[in-house]
C-alpha cells in the first residue's frame, strides 16, 4: 500500500518542514489538492507551489486537479513538476483526450470519481489510465468525514480495470482504521490529509497506515 500525505493539511507557512517530515516518515507520494472555487468551493494553490515544492523534494508529486476545464492547465503542472496529474470525470467532457494529453506530457493520467459518480464512466478510457483517483469525501476541504458507501465503489473501479496495472487510489478521511478494508476492497494508495498532518508524530500515522493495510 502507497501512502501519499495530502499536503492541504500540512502548514502552508512552514511547508518544507512539513514535507521533509512526512518523507523522512516514509511517505511515497505527496498528493497536492489544487482547487479553483469553481468546481470546488475552495481555493487553494497553482504550479508556482508545485514548482516550488518540487525544488524542495524528491518524492513523486501526485497533483489533484479539482478544477473546471483542466485541459488548459495540465501543460502547466507537468511543467511545473508533477509526475501524476488526475483530473475529474465530471470536469472532463473530452476526458480521453486530456488523459492522453496528459500522458503526451510526460506525466502519469489519473482520473477522479466524485464520491456520487458512477465507475462505469471509466468504461472507455481503462487503457488511458494510470490511476482512478476514488474520492470518500465530496471535495473542496479536508478534514472531512470518510463516506462508507464508496467502499463497495473500490471494489467495483478494481473489478473494472481486470489486469491492468492502475493504482486504486482513495481520498477523503481516511484514518487508519480504513486501511485495513479499503485494502481488502483494492485500493493501492491511499491519501490523507489531517490523519497525517494534524498529528504530532506523522510518522507513526503512515506506519500504523501500512501495517493495518497490510493486514488484509
Ligand atoms: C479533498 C482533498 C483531499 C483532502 C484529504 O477535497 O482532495 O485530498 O485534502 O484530507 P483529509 O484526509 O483530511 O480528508
Ligand atoms: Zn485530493
Amino acid at each position: 500500500m502507497k501512502i501519499a500525505p495530502s499536503i492541504l493539511s500540512a502548514d502552508f507557512a512552514a511547508l518544507a518542514d512539513d514535507i521533509r517530515r512526512v518523507e523522512a516518515g516514509g511517505a511515497d507520494l505527496l498528493h497536492v489538492d489544487v482547487m479553483d472555487g469553481r468546481f470546488v468551493p475552495n481555493i487553494t494553490i497553482g504550479p508556482v507551489v508545485v514548482e516550488a515544492i518540487r525544488k524542495r523534494t524528491r518524492l513523486p508529486l501526485d497533483v489533484h486537479l479539482m478544477i473546471v476545464e483542466p485541459e488548459r492547465y495540465v501543460g502547466n503542472f507537468v511543467r511545473a513538476g508533477a509526475d501524476i496529474v488526475t483530473v475529474h470525470v465530471e470536469a472532463s467532457p473530452h476526458l480521453q483526450r486530456t488523459l492522453a494529453q496528459i500522458r503526451e506530457l510526460g506525466a502519469k493520467a489519473g482520473a477522479s470519481l466524485n464520491p456520487s459518480t458512477h465507475p462505469e464512466t471509466l468504461t472507455y478510457v481503462l487503457d488511458d489510465l494510470d490511476l482512478v483517483l476514488v474520492m470518500s469525501v465530496n471535495p473542496g476541504f479536508g478534514g472531512q468525514k470518510f463516506i462508507p458507501a464508496v467502499l463497495p465503489k473500490v471494489r467495483l473501479v478494481r473489478t473494472l480495470l481486470g489486469g491492468r496495472d492502475v493504482e486504486v487510489s482513495v481520498d477523503g478521511g481516511v484514518k487508519i482504521e480504513h486501511a485495513e478494508s479499503l485494502a481488502r476492497h483494492g485500493a493501492s494508495m491511499l491519501v490523507a490529509g489531517s490523519a497525517i498532518f494534524g498529528q504530532s508524530d506523522p510518522a507513526a500515522v503512515i506506519k500504523k497506515m501500512r501495517e493495518a493495510a497490510a493486514r488484509a
